[in-house]
């Protein structure tokens, strides 16, 4: 197939161009780096069938991409990148995804976007099942973020209605792996930094509230299944781990791997954060036969690896 992929330089959209182009596929990324590596870049560029456009999203497209499939992955999606660059995240999940849809459309291409367990906002059922409409602030700190993807959604839904164009959405739950930044303020990468500079770690609130991680293969094998799937066409499905821990579970596991007993500071917690946080993956077991094979000890013992050799001399 040939693949346009945005966001390709970014933490989720390297590990599924990486997939993609392993499995013989020709992959063009747009990415204009606002929050995604040159390193994953060059990782991507050994492969001969990869191409890179630098460019934003928002833009049209500076050259014509010939393609079957359309990725649409870009989009700040940390707390840390969304408050920083707030205005281009709105932009990038409004305009950016009407521009990969007229792409799309005029291309017959197929598309899908990524969108988040955001769009639940800090939700009053649980777990998260995707009828379920969302409990949002449409004007807190995190909107910049969780009302654009909801737009995102809702223009992507409408290109479905309007056109026919063989669209699916993906919801998102929080994932972890290698290449994540170090700083980009998710609890994954701010815990195991912490861990391995040998600083307390830092806890927002009291702890109790709960997380699911998704190793990042078991996503992108998610991901790729949606794509080939006739039966996802104009649905929305959950992706994520439905394995449900505190904060301070969390940390728990983190001490078993690690072998050492590890300080923990508490700070309050930020506005609107959800308290609650699990997807009801039924549809996507159902529709695409998916679900997650990568338990969380497993899964953080080669994130904190990959972690250890990037960090090189600050972590020994
Ligand atoms: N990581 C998670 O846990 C998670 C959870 C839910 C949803 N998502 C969604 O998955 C997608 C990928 O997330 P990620 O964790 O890999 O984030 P990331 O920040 O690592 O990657 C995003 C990529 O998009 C690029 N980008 C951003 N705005 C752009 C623009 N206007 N034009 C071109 N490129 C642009 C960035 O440079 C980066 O390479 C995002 O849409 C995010 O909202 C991620």
């Amino acid at each position: 197939m040939n693949i346009l992929l945005t966001g390709g330089c970014g933490f989720i959209g390297s590990h599924l161009a990486e997939r993609l182009l392993a499995e013989g596929h020709a992959v063009t990324c747009i990415d204009n780096f606002l929050t995604g590596s040159r390193a994953n870049a060059e990782i991507l560029g050994r492969f001969p069938a990869f191409r890179l456009i630098e460019q934003d999203v928002c833009e049209p497209l500076r050259e014509r991409v010939d393609c079957d499939w359309i990725f649409h992955l870009a989009s700040p999606a940390s707390p840390v990148h969304y408050r920083r660059f707030a205005v281009e995240t709105l932009l990038t999940n409004s305009q950016g995804t009407y521009r990969m849809l007229e792409t799309a459309r005029q291309q017959r291409a197929r598309f899908l976007v990524a969108s988040t367990s955001e769009s639940y906002g800090d939700p009053d059922i649980h777990p998260q099942r995707e009828d379920y409409w969302g409990h949002v602030n449409p004007v807190g700190e995190r909107s910049c973020y969780d009302e654009s993807k909801r737009f995102s959604e809702a223009i992507t839904m409408e290109y479905w209605r309007t056109h026919g164009t063989d669209v699916r959405v993906m919801r998102f739950f929080n994932t972890y792996g290698p290449r994540m930044q170090r700083d980009d303020g998710r609890i994954v990468p701010n815990m195991i930094g912490q861990a391995l500079l040998g600083k307390p770690l830092t806890v927002y609130g009291d702890g109790m509230q709960t997380r699911s991680f998704c190793y990042v293969s078991d996503l992108v094998d998610g991901i790729i299944r949606a794509m080939w799937c006739e039966e996802a066409k104009a649905e929305v499905i959950n992706l994520g781990n439905p394995d449900e821990f505190t904060v301070m579970e969390f940390v728990e596991t983190l001490k078993r791997l690690l072998e050492k007993p590890l300080e923990v500071i508490y700070k309050p917690l930020p506005s609107d954060d959800p308290r609650r946080r699990k997807p009801d993956i039924g549809k996507a077991r159902r529709l695409l036969g998916w679900e997650p094979t990568i338990k969380l000890e497993e899964g953080l013992h080669r994130t904190m690896k990959w972690f250890e050799e990037t960090m090189g001399e600050a972590a020994s």
